[in-house]
């Protein structure tokens, strides 16, 4: 507020009414949404104990306080969290911006890009970049995404003969980096065969952990408290670390497109990937993006590009290691598919559909993203009639929704057939949402 030039008395104006408004959503919420009791002080964050129970237990309030109750961030912070896909739709279909608590400190990462953006300024980029999902994009990609995996395998063989066991998720991090790297910025990293710790994905890790830190700490939620702090200079440092390694990318693309004037001139020498649709985009005055709406874009797609299916594809082969009865014929029919060929082919991924059953049953019990927000800015009315004021934080709990005992029958359960198309048929759309749904439904 003193940055934005208020003076002492406005700020304490500010204050009071800000605590006014906070006590009376907090009296709407505590009468209309019970929950689990919270600490007076602390909420409910003591109840997290990072030791990998911390999801069961939301679960398990879910299925006690009929799928949708606060969890408290100290004694003002509450998230709404909805964990049934009836009240889930409400929110998703409805164009409620993101919430202003953790999305705030990811934009202090990332930027102001897709993911964290509201209103025309999303609107206005995501047209400008949906050419860069169309097949054409995508389907060269396919190529490049089976040698990023073949590096990463040969690796594996090598430990195979050793017996040692690895973290396998710093390798799928480091394999869907090079990936997304190739992909989208045509990179050659070698970031998988370097050696020792990439630079970029440790910062990622520094990162994640730092939000999430700042999420459950509430005097955190302050940007001065969080910065003095000694975490806030560790998250400078990491960001510094993402920063710089963007930065160079948009570089060198820049400089080799010194000669290139339109997308044709590119076409005609190479694939195109997404960040030549991002250097050219135009809008219908022709105005392209600044440079810091580019870089907040490329620093999005680095790492919602990379970390997400790097989580994703880790938990479906622990899936598969746990269902070696699944695993059996997902090999089968993945050796048919591919005959005599080395690596599949776009063509080939329709030819595979009890693997892509097994693929979304994991994504189903371990969905990479395992919560999304928005912040309401009027009275939003749930299926039964109970409603939230203008001004709350409602959370979409996908991992809660995808263990809903009342939607899905033995939910802990691995069982890929649920993903039949006559199962699916029997279900809402919005029980399985791991891409989320409606107007910001993922662009993959
Ligand atoms: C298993 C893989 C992935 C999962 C589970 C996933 C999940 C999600 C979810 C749940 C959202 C919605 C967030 C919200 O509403 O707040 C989202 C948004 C987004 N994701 Fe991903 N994602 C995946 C892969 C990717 C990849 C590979 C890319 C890019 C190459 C990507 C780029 C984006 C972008 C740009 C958005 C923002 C979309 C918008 O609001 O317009 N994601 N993702």
């Amino acid at each position: 507020y003193f940055s934005l030039g208020f003076s002492t008395f406005e700020f304490d104006v500010i204050l009071v009414f800000r605590v006014d408004f906070l006590i009376s959503v907090w009296f709407l919420i505590v009468k209309s949404f019970p929950g689990p009791p919270p600490h007076w002080l602390f909420g409910h964050v003591l109840e997290f104990k990072q030791d990998g129970t911390d999801m069961d237990k939301v679960v398990k309030w879910g299925q006690e306080y009929s799928y949708v109750f606060p969890i408290w961030f100290g004694p003002f912070v509450s998230v709404i969290n909805i964990q049934h896909p009836d009240y889930a739709k409400t929110i998703l279909t409805s164009s409620e911006p993101k919430d202003d608590l953790g999305y705030r400190f990811i934009e202090g990462w990332i930027g102001n890009g897709l993911l964290v953006s509201e209103g025309q300024k999303w609107f206005r980029h995501r047209r400008l970049l949906t050419p860069g999902f169309h097949y054409d994009v995508l389907k060269p990609y396919v190529k490049l995404m089976s040698e990023s995996a073949e590096t990463m395998l040969d690796k594996w063989e090598s430990y195979a003969s050793t017996n040692e066991p690895f973290e396998l998720f710093k390798h799928m991090s480091l394999m869907t980096l090079d990936s997304i790297m190739k992909c989208a910025f045509s990179c050659y990293s070698n970031c998988q065969t370097e050696g020792g710790t990439n630079a970029y994905i440790k910062a990622v890790y520094d990162l994640s952990f730092l939000i999430n830190l700042r999420l459950r700490m509430f005097p955190y939620h302050s940007d001065l408290i969080f910065h003095l702090s000694p975490h806030g200079f560790r998250y400078r440092k990491a960001r510094q670390v993402t920063l710089s390694h963007t930065e160079e990318v948009i570089r060198k693309r820049q400089e080799a497109l010194k000669e290139e004037k339109e997308l044709g001139q590119i076409q005609a020498k190479r694939y195109l990937d997404f960040l030549d649709i991002l250097l050219f985009a135009r809008d219908e005055n022709q105005q392209g993006l600044s440079d810091e709406d580019m870089r907040a874009e490329v620093d999005t797609f680095m790492f919602e590009g990379h970390d997400t299916t790097a989580s994703g594809l880790s938990f479906i082969l622990y899936c598969l290691a746990c269902n070696p009865e699944h695993q059996k014929i997902c090999r089968k029919e993945i050796m048919e598919a591919l005959h005599d060929k080395e690596t599949m082919e776009w063509e080939d991924l329709s030819k595979i559909p009890y693997t892509t059953m097994c693929i979304k049953e994991a994504l189903r019990l371990y969905p990479p993203v395992p919560g999304i927000a928005r912040k309401t800015t009027k009275t939003v009315t749930f299926c039964d009639g109970r409603t939230v004021p203008a001004g709350s934080v409602v959370g979409i709990g996908v991992f809660g929704i995808h263990r809903n005992a009342s939607v899905w029958e033995n939910p802990n359960v691995f069982d890929p057939l649920r993903f039949l198309p006559e199962n699916i048929a029997k279900r809402s759309p919005h029980a399985f949402v791991p891409f989320s749904a409606g107007p910001r439904f993922v662009l993959t």
